[in-house]
């Protein structure tokens, strides 16, 4: 798979995930990606507003159609890609956070929002810090941001994350989980969550792990393990 061509740029615009959605409609195809210098309505997961300063991040959303089965660890897969891009650019190492979240060294320098139709489309929506100063990164008490540096720049991340987002999202399901459980920055850490399935809609325990959907795996203080889905629940810091 191809991410890139065409790509549309945008000085500015509300959001680059809604660009995407109306060129969806308008019958854009497969590896359509837009970028943007700024958003003005930034989307983050969980109805979250995304900001970051003018031209310091990569502001990207790819278009992936048809949604097919092979696609079914786009979730867990998309991340990945990011941190091989921030890696591709930067001597840094990154982590990712279930569900959607890149660090480096704790802290967060992207994440993305994937808005689906399937079987018909995906939007990749990344949100990724470069060049953001220190006294520039939006204050987000629950993760606190960080940004690539090293002198990366805006298009050469693009470029990255293009040919890495290519290789993933038709990544076999073994090869995706395998790369996951080498990033897990939550695995035997402390977790609390908010939302969760019947029976465990609030809770805490040590995350265990992704399981074959992607959903996190918990075990409890009673030894029992519950899996959460991406799109249930709410982390904190544990
Ligand atoms: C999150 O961590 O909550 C996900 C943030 C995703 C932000 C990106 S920025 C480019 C794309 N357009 C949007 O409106 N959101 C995503």
């Amino acid at each position: 798979m191809t991410f890139g061509h065409p790509r549309r740029h945008f000085r500015r615009t509300g959001s680059t995930n809604e660009r995407a959605r109306e060129l969806v409609e308008a019958g854009a195809p497969s590896g359509t990606v837009v970028t943007a210098a700024e958003q003005t309505a930034g989307r983050g997961r969980r109805g979250r507003i995304w900001a970051a300063p003018a031209g310091k991040a990569l502001l990207y959303s790819a278009i992936l159609r048809p949604l097919g089965a092979r696609h079914g660890m786009l979730p867990v897969a998309a991340p990945l890609a990011v941190a091989e891009a921030v890696e591709a650019v930067a001597p840094e190492r990154c982590e990712v956070k279930w569900p959607n979240d890149v660090w480096i060294a704790r802290r967060k320098v992207a994440g993305v929002l994937i808005e689906a139709r399937p079987p018909e489309w995906a939007v990749i929506g990344v949100g990724l810090n470069v060049s953001i100063q220190e006294g520039e990164l939006p204050a987000d008490l629950r993760w606190p941001a960080t940004s690539i540096g090293h002198g990366a720049s805006v298009e050469q991340t693009l470029k990255a994350l293009n040919d890495r987002l290519g290789e993933w999202v038709e990544a076999p399901r073994d090869l995706v989980l395998a790369a996951y459980a080498e990033r897990d920055a939550l695995r035997g850490r402390e977790v609390a969550w908010e939302g969760g399935p019947p029976g465990s809609q609030d809770g805490r325990g040590v995350a265990a792990g992704i399981d074959p959907l992607g959903n996190l795996v918990v075990e409890l203080e009673s030894g029992l393990r519950v899996a959460l889905g991406a799109g249930e629940v709410e982390l904190s810091a544990g």
